[in-house]
């Protein structure tokens, strides 16, 4: 029998999209989809749904022992941008919600979790291009000091009290279906909507930021194989790698189908956090440990993007 899966956050960027391809591959009814607020209709209708506040144990706790759940997919979080504005409503959010999971697990109510951690784990002391596995990690946000703290406390259980939990470091995350919300990476997703709709758009960081990203299915596909790997290797969270670029560069890849597209730059309060963050990412560690590799490139993600927001109402 196929393992039942809750997702806790599972009608944000990352959580919708990963919710209809967990239920593509296992089926609609074993995969829980959950989020504090209800999602679209196509997440609404191909499977069970239930209301859970993330920093609230007891409302895991019922969902799980409700559905038999095996696995959990915890994907609630506040991202870098809107961390800084709410520091201690980001960090009770992000920190309470990964404990009541990982003691969850610690008491055998669930057998594995997958938690994202983030490329804001590093920070200015950290080598900028081709940041490996293991480096300098001082990280100079809020949303970041919560990643680095999570995986400490995720290599813990795991050390301590045998919990199976698993996490990537993820990159930007660029996608069609969902916005994201809060990030300093959101500019990446943005553009291509402004592109569209208005064929402008106003950049909150400065031309040549370079940051590492990736394509939504390449994301959802290292989160699988991920979940899947017999076993984990060495690691408990995994520098993923794909692209990176500079709003220039994509605006001038945008520039290839929308010849009129125009961008300006006004950088605001994320361009100090995007500076403190890796320009690229050295993810040699999942390509040993579990054949991770990436598909799409910034020309492939902006056609598709392109296309796919074209057929859409943005
Ligand atoms: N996309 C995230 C952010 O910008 C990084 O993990 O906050």
């Amino acid at each position: 029998m196929s393992d039942k899966i809750l997702i806790i956050g599972a009608c944000g960027q990352i959580g919708s999209e990963l919710t209809m391809s967990l239920r593509e591959i296992y089926g609609g009814t074993n995969i829980i989809a959950s989020d504090i607020r209800k999602g679209v209709s196509e997440l609404m209708d191909s499977g069970p749904f239930e209301f859970i506040d993330a920093t609230n144990k007891d409302q895991i706790e019922a969902v799980i022992h409700k559905h038999n759940i095996d696995v959990v997919y915890l994907m609630a979080a506040m991202l870098s941008g809107a961390a800084e504005m709410n520091p201690e409503k980001a960090w009770d959010l992000n920190m309470s919600s990964l404990f009541h999971v990982l003691n969850l697990a610690k008491a055998g109510a669930i057998k594995k979790i997958f938690w994202p951690s983030s490329i804001a784990v590093f920070g200015n002391s950290t080598p900028k291009k081709r940041t490996p596995q293991q480096t300098i990690t001082e990280p100079s946000t809020v949303y970041g000091i919560s990643k680095l703290a999570g995986e400490r406390w995720c290599e813990y259980y795991r050390t301590n009290f045998d919990v199976d939990v698993r996490s990537v470091r993820y990159p930007g995350i660029i996608s069609w279906k969902t916005m994201p919300g809060g990030g300093t990476t959101d500019y990446a997703v943005e553009i291509y909507h402004k592109a569209i709709t208005e064929k402008r758009y106003e950049c909150f960081l400065s031309e040549h930021s370079r940051l590492p990203m990736m394509f939504m299915e390449d994301a959802i596909k290292a989160t699988i194989d991920l979940m899947d790997v017999e076993e984990l290797k060495e690691y408990v969270a995994y520098n993923i790698g794909a692209i990176d670029f500079t709003p220039k560069e994509i605006a001038d890849e945008i520039k290839k189908s929308i010849p009129d597209f125009e961008i300006s730059f006004v950088p605001d309060f994320r361009q100090k956090i995007a500076d403190s963050w890796p320009q690229s990412i050295d993810d040699s560690e999942a390509k040993k440990d579990w054949n991770w590799q990436h598909t799409y490139d910034l020309e492939d993600m902006t056609s598709e993007m392109i296309t796919k927001l074209r057929n859409k109402d943005v």
